[in-house]
This record gives structure tokens, sequence and C-alpha cells, in this order.
């Protein structure tokens, strides 16, 4: 049996998926690696470490689908994004990459934004912020000792997680238009590198890889013993939404993961939204189709912290039973503002607020609350989405849409269908496509859409006056975590 090997490179662990052609998943390998905190604020990952979870969990997955490379058709990536590395011709990384969720550079930034803001919103469709790429790069340039000087003699790559990947992979130093997209560097429309910003951020163009479509054949690995192609690539939320056939415009998915992340497909317009992030989904011969993006940083993570901070659950699955003992919120609301807020709201010194607690509030009162947030932050940006584009459906994936609870609470919040897809992968499956479309794997966009399924939609049951009441309660906790930050 043929297959395609998707690696899904993420925040706290490697995974490695094999699918058939029918989307089926064959085999799984998933190994974690450890998060670093050198300082408050801080986080930081060891690529050697990334590397061998990744490619101990290339070995599980075929080990488990009882294939043998010669099976393997084609390898696509997917990964977290803006999350920075760099790297000498050896493929040795000279510092630790500095993860997405690092604020290390706030300062930085608030700084150029004040000077740049409207000229990098206008150019990379991103709100300046120290969650993209490009004030990592001169962070590591400016404080690795002599790695300037090497930079500019062309003696080093800078590469998010999916290019160093592809280099160990294949020697070359490329990524795609996705990824590109959220390095804050590159030029949306014009789809280059943008020399203005570089001079900003004082980033010199030898270091940046060369950025291709998202499918296509980067190079060949023989990593496996023999030659198979590397020819898919894409960030992980962008490959979700290829992963749920969301092609036409209007088709939004949200994955639930630490963080919500919430695309939705605007063709091949450009949309700027005040608050939302405009990003390029995928590149494919050429064409580029862009999206909307909704970052909220903490959604899971909060599940998490009732588990591992507070310790009120043991599993994150009993926030379902328990959040299902009361019959409304009570008047609790729990905003997880535990990094700021991100969309739509960004404002980076916000803080975390518990409100509406009585003597009678107890443990199933913050896991519903915590639930519900999860929820209302999502219709916070779905609100915004619409303003700009017509919503057709909201596709789900991720680990918390395995609970009802929220998903039914979602489609009442919202007052929209809420669809969750039979293959629940939909990261990797996203990758997968990507790389199988460039060798004829998979022929087309329509043979691949012909074969996402629903498993289960949630319809809204909720009265109109309870959902506005519930949200309403809502905003004004948002507000009141975000006047913390000013006292
Ligand atoms: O932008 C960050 C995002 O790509 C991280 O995703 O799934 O690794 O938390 P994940």
């Amino acid at each position: 049996m043929k297959a395609v090997l998707a690696l899904d490179e993420g925040t706290t662990s490697a995974r490695a998926i094999l699918f058939d052609k029918e989307s089926n998943v064959l085999g799984i390998g998933q190994f974690e690696f450890p998060q670093y905190y050198p300082k408050p604020g801080w986080v930081e990952h060891n690529p050697e470490e990334i590397w061998e979870a990744q490619v101990k969990a290339i070995k599980v997955a075929i080990e488990k689908a009882k294939l043998s490379p010669n099976d393997i058709v084609a390898i696509g990536i997917t990964n977290q994004r803006e999350t920075t590395i760099i790297w000498d011709k050896n493929g040795k990384p000279v510092y630790n990459a500095i993860v997405w969720q690092c604020r290390r550079t706030a300062e930085m930034i608030e700084e150029i934004k004040r000077e740049y803001g409207d000229v990098i919103r206008e150019k990379t469709g991103l709100v300046p912020d120290a969650y993209f790429s490009a004030s990592k790069i001169k962070w590591l340039l400016d404080n690795v000792p002599g790695l300037r000087e090497k930079a500019e003699r062309g003696e080093v790559y800078f590469g998010t997680v999916d290019t160093f990947l592809i280099y160990r992979l294949t020697g070359e130093h490329v990524t795609d238009y996705s990824n590109a997209s959220r390095t804050m560097l590159f030029n949306i429309r014009k789809l280059e590198w943008d020399e203005d910003l570089l001079e900003i951020f004082d980033i010199p163009l030898d270091i940046l890889p060369e950025v291709r479509n998202s499918s296509e054949i980067y190079g060949y690995t023989k990593i496996l013993g023999r030659e198979i192609p590397v020819s898919g690539d894409a960030g992980d939320q962008q490959a979700a939404l290829f992963g749920q056939a969301g092609f036409e415009t209007g088709i939004v998915k949200a994955t639930y993961g630490t963080g919500n992340f919430i695309l939705v497909n605007t063709g091949k317009t450009v949309r700027y939204s005040k608050n939302l992030l405009t990003t390029i989904a995928w590149g494919i011969n050429g064409k580029i189709t862009y999206a909307l993006e909704g970052s909220i940083f903490v959604t899971g993570a909060a599940v998490q912290w009732l588990r591992d901070g507070i310790k009120i659950i043991k599993h994150v699955a009993e926030t379902e039973e328990l959040a299902r003992k009361l019959e409304s919120n009570e008047g609790v609301y729990f905003v997880p503002a535990f990094v700021g807020l991100g969309a739509p709201y960004w404002d980076q010194f916000a803080r975390g607020l518990i409100i509406g607690i009585t003597r009678g509030t107890g443990r199933e009162h913050l896991a519903r609350a915590t639930l519900e947030a999860i929820a209302y932050l999502t219709r916070d940006v779905i609100e915004e989405m619409e303003k700009l584009v017509g919503i057709k459906e909201l596709r789900v994936d991720g680990g918390a849409t395995a609970n009802d609870f929220l998903m039914q609470f979602q489609a009442d919040i919202l007052n929209r269908r809420v669809v969750r897809p039979v293959v629940k992968e939909t990261t990797a499956l996203g990758a997968a496509y990507l790389a199988g479309l460039a060798v004829d794997y998979w022929e087309s966009l329509d043979e691949i859409r012909a074969l996402w399924k629903a498993e289960r939609v949630f319809e809204p049951e909720m009265d109109e006056e309870t959902r506005e009441r519930l949200y309403k309660g809502w905003k004004e906790a948002v507000r009141r975590a975000m006047e913390w930050a000013k006292i």
C-alpha cells in the first residue's frame, strides 16, 4: 500500500502520521520535547531535541502502520509557526529556537510599532507583535556573540521550524508562502521579502530562505534509506484549513489546542481587518489563497491550568461532566488572559480574571467558566470575520473538540452550526494533501473535497435572550481584565 507521510511539528510535540489515499490514518508516532523558560515570559526549544523527537516519531509511525520506506510516496511538513531558528552550514543551530509564545521582544516591538506600525500592517497583514519572527531574528543577531558578522558573511541560515526540518532532510534552504507570511518580513501582495522591513529590523536578506509554493518538490531525503520527495509545506493553522477542505471563500476552521486559531478563507482577496491578521493560507502553482486569522493565545492551556495549576481536576475530560452539573454559569466568568489577550483585543498587558464568585462557587463553576471562555473568545473572533466575509460554516478540530458540552455551547453562543469532521488529524492531513498533490497521489482539490466528511453537526439551540445576556457578561469581564493592566 502506498502512503503519504506528514510531519506535524507542534509546540509541545513532534508527530508523524501516515495517510492512505482515502485519508485514513495508518500509523501515528508522537514524542514530546522539553520546553525551556530561561526567564519570565521567555520560551525556547532546543532544535536538536525537536529533530530527535521528529525522527523517532517517523520511525514509530512507519512501524505502527506496518509499512516500509518503499511505500512512502511523499513527505509533507507542517509546523508551529513563527518559532525562529538560526543554524550554520552544517545544520547546527547557533542558539535555541525562540518560540512563538516568547515575549522577550515585546518592548522592542512597542518601539518599532510607534514609528512603523501602519507600514508593517500594510505590507505583511500582521498586527506588529513579538509573536512573529522578525523581532526574534533581530534579537538573535544582536545578542548571540559574533552572529551578526556571520550573517553578513552569509554563513548562517534563518528559518522557521519547517525550514529547519526541510534543510535537515534535503539540504535545501526553503520555506513556503504560508510560513513566510508569519515572519513579519514578507510582503504578502508582492510575494517577496520586503527590503524596507529588512532595514527596519536590520536583517540581511541572505539569511532568509527561498519562498516556494506550499505544494511542490523542494528536494529529496534519504533519511529512510531511499530517496523520498519532500513536497508539501504549510504552517500548522493553514494546513488545518487545507485538511478541512476549506478551499472556498467563507469556510472557517477553528483549531482548539493550547490556544485557538481560527482562519477564514478569503480567496484571492487580501482583506484587512483592524483586529485580525491577514495571512497567506497557501500558494499552489503560483496562485495565492489568502485568509483572515484570529489567534487566541490561551484556551486549552486554561483547562490545563485547572489540572496542573490549581489542580481542581485530574483529567481535562472531567470538565465536561463538571460543566453539565450546572444549568448555567450562575454569573461566573473566567477571562484566561494569562499572557495578555490576542485577537481581537491585542492587549499585551491584560491579565487573567475570574469574576462573579460567591460562597457557593465550586470547581464545577470554574470548569464551566473555562469552557465557556473558549467559546466566547471564538465568537469574538468570528464576529470580526463576519464584518468582512460571509461565513458559510465553522469546521472544528483539535483536542477540545471531543468535548461535546463545549461544541454545543459553541454552536449556541455563535448561533451557527458547528461541524466536526470524521478525520480529526486535520493539520497533518493538510500537509499530507499538499505533499500528495505535488506527486499526483491526489489529483485535484475536487478529489480532496470529496474525501472530507462530517462526523457530527452541532445545531444552535439557545434562545436569543440567553445568548446575548451571557455574551454581554463576557464582554464586561474582558473589559475589566483589560482595565486591570492600567492600574
Ligand atoms: O502560531 C502558532 C501556532 O502555529 C502554534 O500551533 O498547534 O503548535 O500550538 P500549535
